[in-house]
């Protein structure tokens, strides 16, 4: 597979597109806004030119942002052989775009889903074909985190995954681990309740955010405080997911705490929108 291509152009699918440029690809990135492919493009200059000037790139950036088309067009991708979707993380959304691709696509084209959180099988229904439908779970930063999860739907075809699996490690230069379809797969059902515990942390007082993110990294050797993640993942990316674990686990663990709920009422949803547990104002 070389002809690639990924819908939705927020951090992890500009992610998703630098790694498949990386490794060769023909990469065409598809968002509905020309904003976020603006975005995107800038986003991913930024992340090549610091790989560059550590020494992490075999050949040019320009050359690998040379394999990438932008567009705003769903049908560019009628002859792409492998497709990323990375929307929000809406059922809704997920199920609209995989029909559509279904009219786009050849059958034997693989979808793959950039969920965190929603069964795949539940995305994979809404295709014709659900064979070709499955879960990659990349992290972020996706260009520096080594790992994906590949995770077979029970519609998915074994040879599918096996392709796929292929592909993350052989192409994508990835580290691949299998998961079963079971909301959070293995990552996130173990990150996201230690990520909600320092946010309630936060809510009953416990500690500033400063020492309780200190304390994961100055105690625990994490890379960054907890606090820190969630503002990096995007609060609003945290509620839905949060709230996707909680439906399929019915687990207190998993649910949104209120301070999480009310930065994303308040439209703080982190680093990318300039404030969320921090100002990065
Ligand atoms: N391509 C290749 N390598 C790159 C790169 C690129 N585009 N950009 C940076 N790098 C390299 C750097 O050269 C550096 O390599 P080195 O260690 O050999 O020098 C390394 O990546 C780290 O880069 P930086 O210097 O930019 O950054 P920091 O050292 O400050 O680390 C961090 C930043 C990687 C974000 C680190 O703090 C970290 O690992 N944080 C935790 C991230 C995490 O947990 N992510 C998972 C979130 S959960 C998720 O995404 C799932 C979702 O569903 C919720």
């Amino acid at each position: 597979m070389n002809r690639m291509g990924v819908v939705g152009c927020g951090v992890m699918g500009a992610g998703i597109a630098e790694i498949g440029a990386k490794g060769g690809c023909d990469v065409i990135v598809v968002d509905a806004f020309p904003e976020a492919l603006e975005r995107a493009k800038a986003r991913m200059a930024a992340s090549l030119a610091k790989a560059e000037e550590k020494g992490k790139l075999s050949e040019p950036a320009e050359a690998i942002l040379a394999r990438i088309r932008w567009t705003t067009d769903l049908t560019e991708l009628a002859d792409r052989e492998f497709v990323t979707e990375a929307i929000r993380e809406l059922l809704e959304d997920k199920i609209a775009l995989i029909s559509q691709l279904d009219g786009i696509l050849s059958p034997e084209a693989i979808i793959a889903t950039n969920t965190s959180s929603i069964p795949v099988a539940q995305i994979a229904a809404a295709s014709q074909h659900p064979g070709r439908v499955l879960g990659t779970h990349y992290f972020n930063p996706v260009p520096v985190m080594p790992l994906v999860e590949v995770v077979s739907a029970i519609q998915t075809d074994p040879s599918a995954a096996d392709r796929t699996h292929e592909f993350c490690a052989e192409v994508l230069g990835k580290k691949v681990i299998r998961a079963k379809d079971r909301s959070g797969f293995v990552v996130n059902a173990l990150l996201v309740p230690y990520l909600l515990d320092a946010i309630r942390s936060l809510e009953n007082g416990v500690a500033s955010k400063e020492d309780i993110d200190e304390g994961m990294v100055g105690g625990c050797g994490m890379p960054m405080g907890p606090l820190t993640l969630c503002d990096m993942i995007g609060l609003d990316t945290m509620l839905l997911v949060s709230e996707s674990l909680y439906a399929e686990h019915l687990e207190l663990r998993f649910a949104p705490p209120a301070l999480l709920k009310r930065h994303v009422e308040a439209g703080m949803y982190g680093r990318k929108s300039g404030r969320g547990f921090y100002d990065y104002s």
